[in-house]
């Protein structure tokens, strides 16, 4: 492939519509008002028949597939053969009561199981004990069926943003299967994105809320989203890149951004706000001197500073076509070294704090050499 054709795609890449579409589909999905025709299946464990039967009659006339049974351990091997994403469960029952079932469930998913436990008003104690051993939400009996509609479109909305996890995960890492990474790569930087936000707000950064750790930590995955518009030819390229080539390649972080930069504006999802600001700007450096727009300090989206220590982190401690593995005394060597001049001293505090953490989940989850073999690019800055 010759240079003018690697420049007429990085005009327009229309390796990206595809992916601009799934995005745009699945803002449009999680806005969607829940549908009547469910199709989650509840199971329902519930020791008292009358109490059971009426539960079912309001589940069915709410248009979910049900499964009743009579005790935990009924309810436990219908959990093993048909795996529902919803269950309802009362505590005390003969043979094995809802917090022996909660327990054995939380060990025996395949899939994130969404389990309210029925209630008595006076009980506080036991649903202190149920929503510790891993219960979602509770219902007080007798249920009132509004409450119970209520109920179930939390952990609908729930399931709708698990889904669109996985999608994301699944459109980054078809957009990665070019590239020199594996596709353990997204999962690793994903945790350390994570532990890096936790520590952080810990040490009393008030932007950094759950829900905005969990979309920072979905939308990690894209950071390199605009390599789908890099000709094969650099992309993965044998050896280092020349001047034209580190241009090209560094134009990955402007083509996605764009590419998010428009959804954003048609959505106004500020998960797309997010996603733009790591992967237009995950290669900025904190002395200014990164691209695309050469940010410095605190003027780099929080998001994007955190995606840069995380996406090193991870090329540092693993082995590349062009290095073997580092040590983890060589990785922190190299980012300490970098704090205050690729990297916001901040977020190299947070990552000493959780290094070990971070260390673990990298060697239980790394690359083998094998798997490298095809690729050999480096990306512009030489990590
Ligand atoms: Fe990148
Ligand atoms: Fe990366």
């Amino acid at each position: 492939m010759g240079q003018k054709e690697s420049l007429v795609v990085i005009e327009k890449p229309f390796h990206a519509d595809g992916f601009r579409l799934g995005l745009v589909l699945m803002q449009k999905s999680e806005r969607a008002e829940v549908k009547q025709d469910h199709t989650v299946t509840i199971l329902v464990v519930e020791d008292s028949k009358f109490q059971r039967n009426t539960l079912v009659r309001v589940l069915e006339a709410l248009g979910y597939e049900i499964l009743a049974a009579k005790d935990g351990l009924e309810g436990l091997k219908m959990f093993d053969k048909h795996q529902p994403r919803l269950v309802i469960t009362d505590l005390e029952m003969p043979r094995m009561d809802g917090f022996g079932l909660i327990e054995l469930i939380r060990t025996r998913e395949i899939n994130y199981t969404y389990i309210i436990v029925l209630t008595a008003l006076t009980d506080k104690d036991n649903l202190v004990k149920g929503l510790e051993l891993g219960a979602d939400d509770f219902l007080v009996k007798p249920v009132n069926p509004e409450e119970l509609r209520v109920r179930l479109n939390s952990a609908e909305r729930i399931f709708r943003l698990q889904t669109q996890d996985k999608l994301i995960f699944a459109l980054a890492q078809l957009a990665d299967c070019r590239s020199p990474e594996t596709g353990n790569h997204l999962k690793r930087v994903k945790q350390f994105v994570r532990l890096l936000a936790e520590e952080l707000a810990r040490l009393g950064d008030e932007e950094l809320t759950p829900p905005v750790i969990s979309i920072l930590e979905s939308m990690s995955v894209l950071h390199d989203i605009g390599k789908v518009a890099i000709p094969d030819s650099i992309l993965n390229k044998p050896g280092k890149y020349n001047k034209l080539e580190i241009g090209i390649m560094s134009k990955h972080t402007n083509i996605g951004g764009q590419l998010l930069e428009d959804i954003y504006q048609e959505t106004g999802s500020e998960q797309l706000k997010i996603a733009k600001d790591i992967v237009l700007h995950h290669h900025e450096r904190y002395d200014g001197t990164g691209y695309p727009a050469g940010l410095k300090g605190e003027g780099i989206p929080l998001a994007a500073r955190i995606m840069a220590l995380a996406d090193v982190f991870d090329a540092l401690g693993n082995p590349r076509c062009y290095k073997k593995a580092f040590s983890l005394e060589k990785c922190r060597e190299i980012i300490v070294g970098d704090k205050g001049k690729q990297f916001d001293p901040q977020i190299v505090d947070a990552y000493l704090a959780r290094e070990q953490e971070m260390w673990e989940y990298l060697v239980q989850h790394r690359d083998v050499k094998e798997e490298l073999d095809s690729c050999e690019s480096i990306e512009p800055d030489g990590k």
